[in-house]
């Protein structure tokens, strides 16, 4: 028997949305969530990325839009999720492992260069929608709450001061052995911040532009301490 309001006959799966900017802790968040709910994770940036990477691979330049939009296809037929111990899902394209591929700077560049096309995102919205399935969605990215999933029962928009996000992913790469300073770290997060926030379709919202977004600044949380407190608001919603 279903036992929560977003579980009763004929309701979509529930999903949450975690929206914000890089290195905002959204990913790691959502992973969490995701697992202590049951539910399926989309990471929506990964989506863009991996059209970037096949863009490039296919040697179509980022203001393409409709050889983009063809190549979403390709997304479609190639690219399969696998379950990952540590990241929850890898992504590998006719057997090759693209997950690090998919992560390296230049990658993240041409994303959030692709991504500012309207006809790319239209292209991507079915997709994205497809991962939605019980017992329930967590869905990352930019405009998850706002234009993918708008009926989302939790929109989170997730912020952290751009110093802290750069020591992040600093952490990250130097984990990955990927020799890089803050400083340059920096400079990319603020260009992608600008890029992602003042496109014309989707921008990344801030926070108090959609009355039911709950804004969280992680600056002085860790990851586990946020999935927490959301986990909580959560369940009391599901409950309710
Ligand atoms: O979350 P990420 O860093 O993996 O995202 C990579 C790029 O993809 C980001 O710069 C903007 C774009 N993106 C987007 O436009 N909309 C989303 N829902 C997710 C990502």
């Amino acid at each position: 028997m279903p036992d929560t309001a977003a579980e009763r006959p004929g309701s979509p799966p529930p999903v949450i949305a975690i929206d914000g900017p890089a290195a905002s802790g959204k990913g790691t968040v959502a992973r969490l969530l995701a697992r202590s709910l049951g539910y399926s994770i989309l990471d929506s940036g990964a989506l863009y990325r991996i059209l970037a990477l096949i863009a490039r691979r296919s040697s179509v330049a980022c203001d393409r839009e409709r050889d983009l939009v063809l190549l979403v296809a390709k997304i479609e037929g190639e690219i399969e999720f696998l379950p990952d111990p540590l990241e929850g899902s890898r992504p590998f394209m006719k057997g090759e492992d693209i997950g690090d591929a998919i992560r390296s700077e230049r990658c993240s560049e041409d994303a959030a260069r692709v991504s500012v096309h309207p006809q790319v995102r239209q292209a991507l919205l079915g997709l994205q929608r497809s991962f939605r399935s019980y017992p329930g969605l967590v869905a990352d990215g930019r405009d998850m709450g706002s234009v993918v999933f708008p009926d989302a029962f939790l929109k989170v928009f997730l912020e952290a001061g751009v110093d802290e996000r750069a020591r992040r992913r600093h952490r990250q790469l130097i984990e990955k052995g990927i020799s890089v300073t803050i400083d340059e770290i920096k400079q990319r997060i603020v260009s992608r911040d600008t890029q992602d926030s003042t496109r014309a379709v989707a921008p990344l919202r801030p926070k108090n532009m959609a009355a039911d977004v709950l804004s969280v600044d992680t600056t002085s949380q860790t990851a586990a301490e946020v999935a927490d407190d959301l986990l909580e608001i959560a369940r009391l919603r599901l409950a309710g």
